[in-house]
Order: structure tokens, then sequence, then C-alpha cells
């Protein structure tokens, strides 16, 4: 039994500052054939990717961001739930399958499928040596970005990816994350509240000392504290909006 890919896995850390060399044209080539190796929902494949080198493309995607790395870095790749082609099936099928990708099951199927093409592109890239760190900063405009990459109708933008050649002075490490036996259920769900606030407790001290030991202690704030501050600030109210104009949640 090797033990591999769970040490590469256990060094991941986002890379949000890349050297200009581009990501080589065999390398892209070779990533997204390892996304398409990812299971996929009932064979349906039920997304896309599109790969980004023209700096104008990057400049206008960075505006909807506000995230330089969107611009800077050696690839970028747009991840897109993708019916398109399942629709064009349709126009000449005897059955009707518009109800599959209307539904909400087929927002949920579509977009675990793009996750886990990208998870695969993810881990392989950092196996060759490149950092990368994705960005759901696209859906703070998601118009604007089906503008810009010129999307049909039945797709929807669902997040991108930087990639590329971690600069010099790229000082990232592994984050910590949630103890195991926080996420970790054993044959049912424990929803004791006392247990999970002990593991919280015990995890927030673990977070507020990483960021202290990595700011000097500018930063020090709990993963309770952050994640507060992040899930009160009500972003991208318009999800729902944006999905049902580009055919999605019909039913
Ligand atoms: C779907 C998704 C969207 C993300 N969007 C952004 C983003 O827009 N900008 C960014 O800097 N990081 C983004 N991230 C990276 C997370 O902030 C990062 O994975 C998390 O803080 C854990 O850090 P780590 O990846 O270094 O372990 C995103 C991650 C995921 C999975």
């Amino acid at each position: 039994m090797s033990d591999y890919v769970y040490n590469l896995l256990k060094k991941h850390h986002s890379v949000r500052s890349f050297k200009k060399d581009p990501v080589s044209e065999e390398s892209v080539k070779q990533l997204i054939e390892a996304g398409q190796s990812a299971s996929t929902s009932s064979y349906l494949q039920a997304y896309s990717i599109i790969g980004i080198d023209d700096p104008e493309v990057k400049e206008d995607l960075k505006e909807v961001s506000g995230q330089p790395y969107v611009v800077e870095n050696g690839y970028l790749l747009v991840f897109v739930m993708d019916y398109y082609r399942h629709a064009i099936v349709n126009e000449n099928s005897k059955n009707d399958m518009s109800t599959s990708f209307e539904s909400a099951e087929g927002l949920l199927v579509g977009t675990i499928d793009a996750a886990l093409v990208a998870q695969n592109i993810a881990t392989t890239a950092e196996d060759m040596g490149y950092g990368m760190v994705y960005l759901g900063s696209l859906r703070n405009d998601v118009e604007r970005v089906r503008e810009i990459l010129e999307l049909p109708e039945h797709t929807f933008p669902l997040f991108g990816m930087a990639l590329g050649i971690p600069a010099d002075n790229e000082n990232g490490s592994p984050k910590p994350r949630l103890p195991i036996e926080h996420v970790f259920h054993q044959n049912k769900y424990n929803s004791d509240k006392e247990v999970q606030r002990r593991a919280l407790s015990a995890y927030d001290q673990t977070v507020s000392k990483y960021y202290a030991s990595r700011t000097n202690g500018e930063r020090s704030e709990t993963w309770s504290e952050q994640i507060s501050n992040f899930m009160s600030a009500k972003q991208r109210l318009d999800m729902l909006e944006q999905l049902n104009k580009s055919g999605f949640i019909q039913k």
C-alpha cells in the first residue's frame, strides 16, 4: 500500500501568488484528461471546462472577481455546469429529457460532477509542481461571466481555478482542518451539541494560533469568528435568479 497520494493531499494549500511562466499546453491537456477521469453521475458528464490564457479575458474576469491572481497566473480554468449538449440530444430524442436538467436534482448532479473534475485537476496539478486556488469569486457577477465566456443556455459558471508555478516568495502552508471526530461520524450522525461545542472550542484555539503564528500576531481570529463574519455578509443572493435565467431550477 502506498501513502503517496495521502501525503500529496496533506500538503495542499491554496496558492495565490504565481510566477509568470505559462502552464504548458501539454500539461493543460493532461490536467483536463485527469479531470475527465473522475466519476460522473449516471455517465452524464454534466460539465465543461474553459481554459483561459487570453490576457484580456483574464482581465475581464478579474473585474468580476476583484482578485489579482485571476490575471497573474500561469493558466486559468473556469468550471461550468453544462447541460447544453444534453439539450442538443433532447432536440432529437423521442423522450423529454428536460425535467432532468431543469430540476434541483439536475443542479446537484452538475455541481457535484464539476467539483469532482476540478479536484482531480487540482491534485494532478499539485503533483506536477503547480499551485492552485479555486475562485468562487467569479460568482460575484454571473451575468457578466456568462457574457465574457459566451456561455449558452443550460450552462452555469460555478467557479474558477488559477494555476501556475508558485512564486519564489509564496509561503502558504496547510491550514488546520476540523478535528476528524468533528467531521467523521460512525454509523449515524452525532448531533450532541455539547460534544460539538467542545470540539469547536478546541478547534477555534488551533485556528487562532495558526493565524497568529503566520501573521506575527496581527491576525488571531478563531474559526467561529471567521465563519460568522463570512456567513452573515449575505453575499450573492441572486444565485437562484441567475440559475433560473440560465434554465435551471424550473421544476
Ligand atoms: C469552491 C471554492 C471557491 C473558492 N473561492 C476562492 C476565491 O474566490 N478566492 C480565494 O482566494 N480563495 C478561494 N477558495 C479557497 C479557499 O479559501 C481555501 O481552500 C480555504 O481557505 C482553505 O485553505 P487551503 O485551500 O489553503 O487549505 C475557494 C475554495 C473553494 C473550494
